[in-house]
């Protein structure tokens, strides 16, 4: 098999080999009840794994009850929840790829309604309906918006309960075969409200300065990397910037990548936004083809790490380009991959980098071969 094209060649973190540098990225289904996976996470993950992409990232997984985002968010935080992660990491096993989990507290967005149930602040009606409603916490008791529940400002003992809850899902994770634990600290939950001053207000060790306001994801990214095994790789998810002034900046987040490469953690996921419900300020999702891989090309030509470019990446093509001009190492595909969860098979077959349909499971490729023989000589 020629790896011609970067996006169909392996890559390795610490002990864990990627066979193709294709990710899916991390998209909550909010179809949880009480926390726990179901048939529609298992098909659902499934699917990708049999697509072909050398990662599954699994959705946004809350560390404690009250980090759930929604009533509708998976939950990994007890014994009792394990099996059924590995049932899951099992599955993706078996089509080849490898499986990472987004690790998350959804800080003062909590509480909150599913994504097509308006993604705003629980209503009577949702109450009515029977949706459970918490108090969110945060760094400060500054709301996420107008009409949004008052977070609970976290004391220094929630705080350490808070890093040990952080761990505690970690190595459940590992323990549940997962590959690659990804730290969540993007989109305006719990870990990014930390970073941004927009959320963060505290006056103590963990708000005020920059390297303050850094202390909590760092401490937990450091946390992590002592309780993980050596092999397992760390990656983070982080919002590049704000998208408005006196937020958090690109400037800030290299700074970030340089700290949290040096306490161990092995690449920068790059998205943005979450902070803000301001018009597109709280978008991590419209702004246009490609709109976020500048950001992964200046952290990984700034911090020199390795990074993650996401968002409206389209085609494979597109997807060859970033990693071909060294713009990032992974390219993660969401809303693409919902289209067409063959996406990575697809683009295998297009840039001619599997005429044998050899990367599909056998009982498709098979026929597939055949029947692509019989158009050609048609
Ligand atoms: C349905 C949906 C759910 C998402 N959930 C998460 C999530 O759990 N964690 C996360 O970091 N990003 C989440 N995102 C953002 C995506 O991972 C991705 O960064 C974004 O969709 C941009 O990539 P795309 O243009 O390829 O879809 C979600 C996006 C969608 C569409």
């Amino acid at each position: 098999m020629s790896n011609e094209y970067l996006l169909f060649r392996p890559i390795t973190f610490r002990g864990v080999t990627l066979p193709n540098r294709i990710v899916l990225s991390p998209m909550a289904m909010y179809v949880a009840e009480e926390a726990a996976l179901n048939d529609f996470h298992m098909t659902h993950y499934g699917k990708f794994a049999m697509g072909g992409v050398g990662l599954v990232i699994v959705e946004q997984t809350a560390v404690c009850r009250r980090g759930r985002i929604t009533n509708g968010c998976l939950g990994l935080w007890s014994e009792e929840q394990l099996p059924a992660f590995r049932r899951l990491t099992d599955l993706v096993h078996g089509f080849g790829s490898k499986a990472a989990i987004q690790i998350n507290h959804g800080g003062r967005k909590a509480s909150a309604q599913r994504a097509w149930q308006g993604n705003g602040a629980l209503t009577a009606e949702d109450l009515a309906r029977g949706e459970e409603l918490w108090q969110p916490e945060g760094p400060s008791d500054l709301p996420f918006a107008e009409g949004w529940p008052v977070p609970e400002a976290m004391t220094l003992d929630r705080i350490g309960q808070i890093r040990q809850e952080f761990v505690d899902t970690a190595l459940l994770s590992e323990r549940a075969g997962f590959d690659i634990i990804e730290l969540h600290l993007a989109h305006g939950y719990l870990l990014q409200s930390f970073l941004t001053p927009l959320a963060n207000k505290r006056t103590d060790a963990y708000g005020g300065s920059l390297e303050n306001r850094m202390r909590l994801p760092l401490e937990i990214a450091r946390d992590l990397r002592a309780a993980l095994s050596d092999d397992t790789p760390i990656f983070a998810r982080i919002s590049a910037t704000d998208w408005v002034e006196g937020g958090w900046t690109l400037e800030d987040s290299v700074v970030l990548a340089q700290r949290l490469k040096e306490v161990g953690v092995d690449l920068i996921d790059c998205s943005s936004g979450g902070n803000l419900l301001r018009g597109a300020t709280n978008s991590n999702l419209a702004r246009g083809p490609l709109y976020q891989v500048p950001f992964a090309e200046e952290v990984r030509r700034c911090a020199n790490v390795p990074t993650m470019a996401v968002g409206m990446i389209r085609t494979g093509a597109e997807a060859e380009s970033v990693l071909r001009d060294g713009r990032a190492d992974l390219v993660a595909i969401g809303r693409q991959m919902l289209f067409n969860p063959f996406w990575a098979q697809h683009y295998a077959q297009e840039l001619g980098q599997d005429p044998g349909f050899s990367r599909w499971p056998e009982p498709y490729g098979w026929w597939l071969s055949k029947w692509a023989k019989a158009l050609a000589s048609a």
